[in-house]
């Protein structure tokens, strides 16, 4: 019933907030069909990582772990003309479809897809970025984070997806890796005098999670 509940509001808050969108649309339609995990942000969810870029007055943005380019193009679309998004993926048949979609988008200049896993990548991007937006495995939540801070500067955005787990992050004793990555993250959080940050639940169409937003100061 809650589900049902949530996912009836999103489809509500989608329709008032987010109007049909042609590249997006597609994007959804190209991923589901290519067989790709139906994981990425929800539309509202997207709309508000664009928010996000625009309030930070992003020129540059790097995203770890890009699925089929859904969240990557409401990132994009929030970039200057000059401005520039890297977006780190493991999966090359994911990285694949997120081209396509990103250049149907009308994205393909100023988004750079790398293919590997992002702790092979990280080394050899080169920052400062105004914004990252963290959406890879959780288990080495901890590790971004820390490439994050490496790659931004004071007044930069981290936005970290996923941190609640279905409440299951309370649990210390959790063997689950997302969990143990997500507890990490926070205990590094709350030692790093480097940013201020909080963290929110959510529930919707993608159930009861939560991201987290830190301001590098
Ligand atoms: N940001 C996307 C959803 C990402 S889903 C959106 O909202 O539209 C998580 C992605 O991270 C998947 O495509 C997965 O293949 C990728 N991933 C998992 N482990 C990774 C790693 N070690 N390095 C880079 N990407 C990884
Ligand atoms: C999972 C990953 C995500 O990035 C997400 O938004 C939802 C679920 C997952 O790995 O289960
Ligand atoms: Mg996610």
């Amino acid at each position: 019933m809650t589900q049902e509940l949530w996912s009836q509001v999103d489809d509500y808050l989608g329709e008032v907030f987010v109007p049909a969108d042609p590249a997006l649309d597609a994007a959804v339609k190209a991923s589901r069909a290519a067989g790709l995990p139906e994981i990425a942000v929800a539309p509202n969810q997207g709309k508000l990582l664009n928010l996000l870029a625009r309030l930070a007055g992003a020129r540059s943005i790097l995203e770890i772990g890009t699925l089929g380019g859904y969240s990557t193009i409401w990132l994009a679309r929030a970039l200057p003309a000059d401005g520039r998004l890297i977006t780190l993926e493991f999966d090359p048949k994911h990285a694949e479809v997120a081209k396509g979609n990103i250049a149907a988008a009308g994205l393909g200049d100023v988004v750079e897809v790398r293919i590997g896993a992002a702790l092979d990548t990280l080394p050899s991007v080169e920052g400062p970025f105004d914004m990252v937006f963290i959406d890879a495995d959780k288990i080495n939540l901890p590790h971004y984070f820390e490439w994050a801070l490496r790659l931004t500067k004071p007044g930069s955005l981290i936005v970290i997806d996923n941190v609640i787990r279905k409440g299951a992050v309370v649990d210390p004793t959790s063997t689950d890796p997302a969990v143990i990555g997500v507890r990490a993250l926070n205990e590094l959080i709350a030692a790093e005098p480097r940013v201020d940050a909080t963290s929110l639940q959510t529930v919707g169409a993608k159930g009861h999670d939560g991201l987290t937003i830190a301001l590098v100061v």
